[in-house]
């Protein structure tokens, strides 16, 4: 069984997708914490419902970042995490953290990458007049979603859509890839040669 991490920073709606898919062993996983930077985030109270230990690692409490990837980086290790998943955390991850968790982060964005990754990423495909977007779950490496692509889903982008509505429309199938995608690790069918992910039939 895999060992998850799940960081969080907000609502919480793909780690809820995450723990629905373990509870109903969907996937050869289970959640050992949840780490948010963000003592409000909602996705720590739907862990406890679920009675998943959590952790606030707030970057308030540290001098610097040095310490903050420190406590971060102690905190997987000591819940023996073989995965870190970040569903919404709004923090970049450091080459320090990725050094030590090589290939053992995933990250979900709502775009096709390598289209529009960063921020606000749903209004800027509606500005681009794109006619389709979706989301993609990645390895995470040193640069801002530029990892390894394991898993997209597109979806259109219709006619006077709005950033929420679409939005929208791309979460649901966020909350389907990301089960998935951690499954297929779980499964061990995962392998990344290079830059290219090959999943195993
Ligand atoms: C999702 O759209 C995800 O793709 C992005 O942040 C959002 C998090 O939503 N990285 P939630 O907290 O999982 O509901």
């Amino acid at each position: 069984m895999l060992n998850l991490a799940v960081l969080i920073s907000g609502r919480g709606s793909n780690l809820q997708s995450i723990i629905d898919a373990t509870v109903a062993n969907k996937i050869n996983a289970g959640i050992k914490i949840v780490i948010s930077n963000l003592s409000d985030a909602y996705g720590l109270k739907r862990a406890s419902k679920h009675n998943i230990p959590t952790k606030v690692i707030s970057k308030k409490e540290f001098p610097d970042k040095e310490s903050f990837d420190s406590e971060l980086i102690k905190t997987l290790q000591d819940n023996k995490v073989d995965l870190v998943v970040l569903a919404g955390f709004m923090k970049i991850i450091s080459p320090k953290v990725t050094a030590a968790f090589p290939l053992k982060i995933v990250n979900i964005h709502p775009s096709l990458l390598p289209e529009f990754p960063g921020l606000n990423v749903q209004k800027r495909a509606i500005d681009a007049g794109v006619k389709e977007s979706g989301c993609t779950v990645h390895f995470v490496d040193d640069g801002v979603d530029t990892g390894p692509i394991i898993l997209q889903r597109k979806v259109p982008v219709l006619e006077g859509d709005t950033e929420k509505s679409l939005s929208e429309r791309i979460l649901v199938e966020e909350h389907k890839i990301y089960p998935e995608a951690i499954g297929l690790i779980a499964d061990d069918r995962v392998t990344v040669e290079g830059s290219a992910v090959i999943i195993k039939k």
